[in-house]
């Protein structure tokens, strides 16, 4: 009887866990929810699940354009610091180098007017064509656009500038270079303004968190942005989070102001 009876268990188990595990038996351990289906969650304990249950990352997409001061105060201040400290699984950055910029089809080429002059015109080329260069991948292109930034003036004399920094930061001067004079460059730049007027931006820099453009979350960018994303990120807050997330004042009182404070709270 007890035969029959564990018997039966072992048929609906197996019944029931055929049902969902449609699977062949090697990928049975191949995600958490498989291995339950498959009734397999034990035998498949040394699988690593982890990743299944990270958070997404903090989604930061910056608008900007090359000679803004503010811009550059962004990226070198904030953006750029923010980027060393966290992974790219915390915090995924793109930037659209356009801004304020206008253009007009001439020819076959879009010809473009820039709000600091010609040569923002061709910073912002020269930024486009260092995300096209690196795949549009920020954690190759960002230490280049932040060295453009940290020496990009009016009077900045790009070629050199372009050596400069591609020497320093493991992109290829030639690949951006032949990128600006090319039809592709021309087109991806005009792709960066369709992008940007289809936002919406009306200044620069015009941060979108998580694709929201709100005054608060422009200010908190621009005031702590690592503070802003390790606010917004939803998983296991990284180390470099703890000291902006602590709520302890880092201030000494003055003496007078102390007294005044217990006077206050009739201490
Ligand atoms: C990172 O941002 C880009 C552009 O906004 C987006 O297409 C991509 O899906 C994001 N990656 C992740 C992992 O969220
Ligand atoms: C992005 O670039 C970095 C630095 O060059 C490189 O280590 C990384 O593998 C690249 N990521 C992808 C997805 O290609
Ligand atoms: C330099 O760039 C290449 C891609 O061009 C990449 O594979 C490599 O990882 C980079 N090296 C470093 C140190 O980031
Ligand atoms: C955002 O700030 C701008 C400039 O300070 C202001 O004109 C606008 O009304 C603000 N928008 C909201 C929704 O508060």
């Amino acid at each position: 009887m007890l035969y029959r009876i564990l018997g039966l268990v072992v048929t609906v188990v197996a019944v029931s866990g055929a049902d969902v595990c449609r699977l062949p038996s090697r990928l049975w351990c191949s995600s958490r929810k498989t291995a339950d289906d498959c009734q397999v969650t034990q035998q498949c304990s040394a699988q690593d699940w982890s990743h299944e249950t990270a958070a997404p990352p903090v989604n930061l997409v910056l608008y900007y354009e090359s000679l803004c001061p503010f811009c550059k105060q962004f990226i070198t201040d904030q953006l750029f610091p923010t980027f060393s400290k966290l992974s790219t699984d915390v915090l995924n950055i793109t930037v659209l180098p356009f801004g304020n910029a206008e253009e007009k089809k001439e020819g076959d080429k879009w010809e473009f007017t820039c709000q600091h002059g010609r040569g923002e015109c061709e910073g912002n080329l020269m930024a486009t064509c260092a995300l096209k260069t690196t795949s549009f991948n920020s954690t190759a292109y960002l230490p280049f656009i932040n060295c453009m930034e940290t020496h990009a003036t009016e009077h900045a004399i790009w070629p050199a500038l372009l050596l400069n920094c591609a020497a320093r930061n493991n992109v290829s001067h030639t690949d951006i270079s032949s990128c600006m004079k090319s039809d592709d460059g021309n087109e991806l730049e005009h792709q960066m303004g369709v992008a940007t007027k289809a936002e919406g931006v009306d200044y620069v820099p015009w941060i979108v968190v998580n694709g929201q453009h709100t005054n608060e979350t422009q200010e908190a960018a621009q005031t702590d942005l690592l503070k802003l994303v390790c606010q917004t990120y939803t998983g296991i807050k990284p180390a470099p989070c703890t000291s902006v997330l602590s709520t302890d004042l880092k201030v000494s009182f003055k003496r007078s102001r102390k007294s005044k404070l217990a006077k206050k709270r009739h201490y």
